[in-house]
């Protein structure tokens, strides 16, 4: 396989184990290009691509714009609050507006669920989906299996626990559909009130005990509490959230294995895990954010690939 089966990057959902192979493929060469003298190659020299953000971000943002510079395309930034989007201007509008300069890649990130299904069905350039909502973060998911496979040598057979807030979490459903096409078992942990209702039906084991999902895997997972998203009070207070969510040393270094720790960032240091346990040998989150650019690289790459 040389070409995606997808001409969108809106999720995880959409794509075959094979497409995720190929972007895995992809990244590797790409990740020994930017780890050279000379990082820049010419492969979208004619692309010209906008990134349209209409929520914070500071990772993905700047991934996708290095990996765009890395690939020697044209970028355009945009982000809603210094936008006329705030004068009451419609998504479609917007979108219609910037691509009609002649853009042809768009790297949304947008509040709503779907945002990114909508806009590529309305417009002409390729998309790709940088968050939206709760829905899917495919970026994340790719560069989160990507670094599992860097650190542990493969996926498949891998016991992988997502924790925290599940409800909230763009990351954990592309995570969830991510390692089950690479064959890894999913686990979810957290408070009863931060678990989808029914998430099991989409082949997920559910744990609200942290130890017992710390026993049972291989990679743990740590999300933040997304209280930008919570309109009603989920658990009595952080404290004790943090004291039966909160990853420490003192938990990992009492469990009789090692386990990979990750987190896709933010970090609440201190919340859902401690700086030790961030900043310790067990954690490839920094690996996660460099694996980033390789991976945005090889999505950009492969998209602009399938549309010549
Ligand atoms: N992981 C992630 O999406 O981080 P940002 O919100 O900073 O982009």
């Amino acid at each position: 396989m040389t070409q995606l089966s997808v001409k969108h990057l809106l999720g995880i959902k959409d794509l075959k184990e094979e497409d995720i192979q190929l972007i895995f493929e992809t990244a590797d060469n790409f990740k020994t290009i930017i780890n050279r003298p000379i990082k820049k190659v010419p492969s979208l020299r004619d692309i010209t691509v906008a990134n349209l953000f209409f929520e914070n971000s500071t990772r993905t943002r700047i991934s996708f714009e290095l990996a765009q510079k890395r690939l020697s395309a044209d970028v355009i930034n945009f982000s809603s609050s210094s936008s006329s989007v705030s004068k009451g201007e419609t998504l479609i509008d917007t979108v219609r507006n910037i691509l009609s300069m002649k853009v042809d890649m768009v790297v949304m990130r947008h509040p709503s669920p779907g945002a990114c299904v909508f806009l590529a069905k309305h417009i002409d350039a390729t998309i790709l989906n940088a968050g939206d909502g709760t829905h899917e973060h495919p970026t994340q998911a790719l560069l989160d299996a990507y670094s599992i496979k860097e650190a542990t040598g493969g996926v498949t057979g891998k016991k992988v626990a997502i924790i925290g807030d599940i409800l909230h979490s763009r990351v954990a459903l592309s995570n969830i559909y991510c390692l089950q096409k690479l064959g890894a078992e999913v686990m979810v942990c957290g408070p009863s009130t931060l678990i989808p209702r029914h998430i099991e039906q989409l082949g997920v084991k559910v744990e609200h005990d942290l130890r017992k999902a710390l026993e049972w895997c291989d990679v743990a997972n740590m999300l933040r509490i997304q209280f930008e998203r919570q309109d009603i009070k989920y658990f009595p207070s952080l404290r004790e959230y943090s004291m039966q969510y909160g990853l420490t040393l003192d938990i990992l270094n009492s469990i009789d294995k090692d386990i990979t720790i990750m987190h896709p960032g933010p970090i609440n240091r201190g919340v859902e895990i401690t700086s030790e346990v961030a900043d310790s040998d067990y954690s490839i989150i920094l690996d996660q954010v460099e694996n980033g650019v390789a991976i945005r690289m090889a999505c950009m790459f492969l998209l602009a690939k399938h549309k010549e």
